[in-house]
């Protein structure tokens, strides 16, 4: 197998981070369109300034890709990125099994993380105009044990043990399947796509801030691709917030 057509690709043994290579790869020049993978991360990045635990086993990859300046672009980026995942997802695990998109890019299996998207930004030094990175792992072999979420793996979900090189090209398809909906059809197709797939959608849920945890109902995306969260006001009201960035638990049975 191979990457998917108008892509070019490199793979990496041991590297410090597949974003990181990416950012030097535009800073000499790459263009859009260009995939790395790394067999191991030394320094992975995840949300947050978090580390992501990269061992040998997972997927751990980055696409350079040109939003054309536009800082909206971005945001959709993140879930145009989360319905190729999840539906790369659905590709390697038995059929019964509830793959779902959560608020704002995770893709959750049985209600566990198995994969982690980081989008950053980067302008080239040789003036050419910013370009997007889009890191994905996806979790194959193992998972992290953590406390602030549960997780899984791929190969905890079906009959065959698949390999990251596997998912990766199944990946390339679907990145370039969602990119061409999102170019052709605008975010309004996105939108509706991702919210078929949501997790939490009319349920209570809380969403950790920076400075406060909020408790709401989860009513709606917005256009922007913000969680409409909505909240009881102690005047017996409701406010609606829209939150554009923060972490979301679910407590939510039956889902
Ligand atoms: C998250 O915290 O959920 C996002 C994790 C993103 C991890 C991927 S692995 C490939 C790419 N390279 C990195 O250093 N991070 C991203």
């Amino acid at each position: 197998m191979s990457v998917a057509d108008g892509f070019v690709y490199r793979a990496f043994d041991a590297i410090d981070s597949t974003n990181k290579e990416a950012i030097r790869q535009i800073e000499s020049g790459a263009s859009s369109g260009f995939w790395i993978t790394a067999k191991i991360q030394t320094q992975g990045r995840g949300r947050r300034g978090r580390e992501w635990v990269s061992e040998q086993g997972n997927l751990y990859s980055s696409l350079i890709y040109d939003t054309k300046h536009d800082v909206y672009q971005s945001s959709q980026l993140s879930f145009v990125t989360a319905l190729a995942v999840r539906d790369t997802i659905a590709e390697f695990v038995v059929e019964e099994k509830d793959i779902k998109c959560k608020w704002p890019n995770d893709v959750v299996v049985d209600q566990k993380k198995i994969s982690g998207i980081l989008l950053e930004s980067v302008s080239a030094k040789n003036g050419t105009p910013d370009l997007m990175v889009i890191g994905i792992g996806i979790n194959i072999n193992h998972h992290p044990e953590l406390s602030s979420y549960n997780a899984t793996h791929l190969n905890e979900h079906n009959d065959v043990l698949y390999n990251p090189m596997d998912v990766f090209f199944i990946l390339t398809q679907k990145m370039a399947y969602w990119l061409n909906v999102w170019q052709e059809q605008g975010f309004t197709e996105i939108r509706k796509k991702w919210i078929s797939h949501a997790i939490g959608m009319g349920k209570i849920i809380a969403v950790r801030l920076p400075n406060e945890e909020l408790e709401g109902r989860f009513v709606d995306l917005n256009s922007d691709g913000a969680l409409k969260l909505e909240i009881d006001t102690n005047d017996g009201l409701n406010e609606v917030r829209l939150i554009h960035s923060g972490e979301v638990f679910f407590n939510i049975p039956n889902e």
